[in-house]
C-alpha cells in the first residue's frame, strides 16, 4: 500500500456529511486538506479546525461548481493556498427529485455541470500539473439501475461513472481514477422519520451503511497503487441484479 502521509487532498463539498467524514479520515492518515464548500462556510471552517487538530494543514475554499467555468479557479486557488494536489475527491452533489421527462433544462444542466463537467475540469487540472495522483469520484448505487424519480441525478452520475473508467485510461500512467458508489448512508436533509429503516429493508444485507464505510473504501483506493478504473459499491449488495423468486421458479422447477 502506498504511504499517503504528507500528501495533499482537495475534497469538494467537504464541509458536512460524507465530505466532512472523508476529509477527517484523510487527515487522520496524515493528509493536508483543502475543503471546498458552496454555501456552508461555518461548517467548512469547523471541519478545517477538526482537520488541523489532527496535526495537518487545512484551508477552506468557496465555489459554486454547478456554474460553468468555476472548477479551474477552485483548483488554482487550492494549489496556491495549500500546494500541489495529490488526491482529488469529487464529492459535491445535489440530490433533487427530477424525472428526465419533466425536469427543466436548467436542472439538467446543473446536475451535469456539478456531477460530471466540474469533476472533469478538476481532473484535467490535476493531469496538467504533470504529477502523480489519484482521483476518487463519488458515484451512487443507482448507476447500476434506473431510479426515474431522480433522473437528472442518475444520468449525471452515470456520466461520472463512465468518466471514471475513461479517464483511468486517458490519465494513466500518472493518475489513477477510481469511484465509490454508496448505497443508503445518510438520509437527505429534511427526509421523513423512519426513511433509513425503510431503505434498509430493501438492501440485501438489510442494513444501511455509515460514513466510515465510505471513508474506508476511499482510503483503500487512495493507497492501492495498482488499482485504477475500479468502482467499489459500498451498498450492502443493492446494485446486484435480482430475479424474483416467482420468475426463477420458472427456470428451476417450471412451476409458478
Ligand atoms: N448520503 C448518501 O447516503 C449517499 C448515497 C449515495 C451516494 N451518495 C454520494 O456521496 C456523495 C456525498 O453525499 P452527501 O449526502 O454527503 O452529499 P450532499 O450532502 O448532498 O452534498 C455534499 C455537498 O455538496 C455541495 N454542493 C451542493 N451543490 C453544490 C454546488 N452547486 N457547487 C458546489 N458544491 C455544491 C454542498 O456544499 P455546501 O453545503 O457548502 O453548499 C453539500 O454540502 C455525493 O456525491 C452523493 O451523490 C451519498
Amino acid at each position: 500500500m502506498q504511504p499517503i502521509e504528507g500528501q495533499t487532498a482537495l475534497v469538494t463539498g467537504g464541509a458536512k456529511r460524507l465530505g466532512r467524514s472523508i476529509a477527517l479520515a484523510l487527515a487522520e492518515a496524515g493528509v493536508n486538506i483543502s475543503i471546498h464548500y458552496r454555501g456552508s462556510q461555518a461548517a467548512a471552517e469547523a471541519t478545517a479546525d477538526d482537520v488541523r487538530a489532527k496535526g495537518v494543514k487545512a484551508v477552506v475554499l468557496q465555489a459554486d461548481l454547478a456554474t460553468p467555468g468555476t472548477a479551474v479557479g477552485l483548483y488554482e486557488s487550492a494549489v496556491a493556498e495549500i500546494g500541489p494536489i495529490d488526491i482529488l475527491v469529487n464529492n459535491a452533489s445535489i440530490f433533487r427529485q427530477a424525472t428526465l421527462a419533466q425536469c427543466s433544462e436548467e436542472e439538467l444542466h446543473a446536475n451535469i455541470q456539478l456531477h460530471a463537467n466540474s469533476p472533469l475540469q478538476l481532473s484535467r487540472c490535476m493531469s496538467a500539473a504533470g504529477r502523480q495522483g489519484v482521483i476518487i469520484n463519488l458515484l451512487d448505487t443507482r448507476i447500476a439501475r434506473h431510479d426515474s424519480a431522480y433522473g437528472a441525478y442518475c444520468l449525471s452520475k452515470r456520466m461520472l461513472a463512465d468518466q471514471t473508467t475513461m479517464l483511468a485510461l486517458d490519465l494513466a500512467p500518472n493518475i489513477r481514477v477510481n469511484g465509490v458508489a454508496p448505497g443508503p448512508i445518510l438520509p437527505p436533509a429534511g427526509s421523513r422519520d423512519g426513511l433509513m429503516d425503510e431503505l434498509a429493508a430493501r438492501v440485501p444485507l438489510q442494513i444501511t451503511g455509515t460514513p466510515d464505510d465510505i471513508s474506508e473504501a476511499i482510503l483503500f483506493l487512495v493507497r492501492s497503487s495498482f488499482v485504477s478504473g475500479q468502482v467499489i459499491y459500498v451498498d450492502g449488495g443493492s446494485h446486484l441484479p435480482r430475479i424474483s423468486r416467482h420468475i426463477s421458479c420458472l427456470f428451476c422447477c417450471n412451476t409458478v
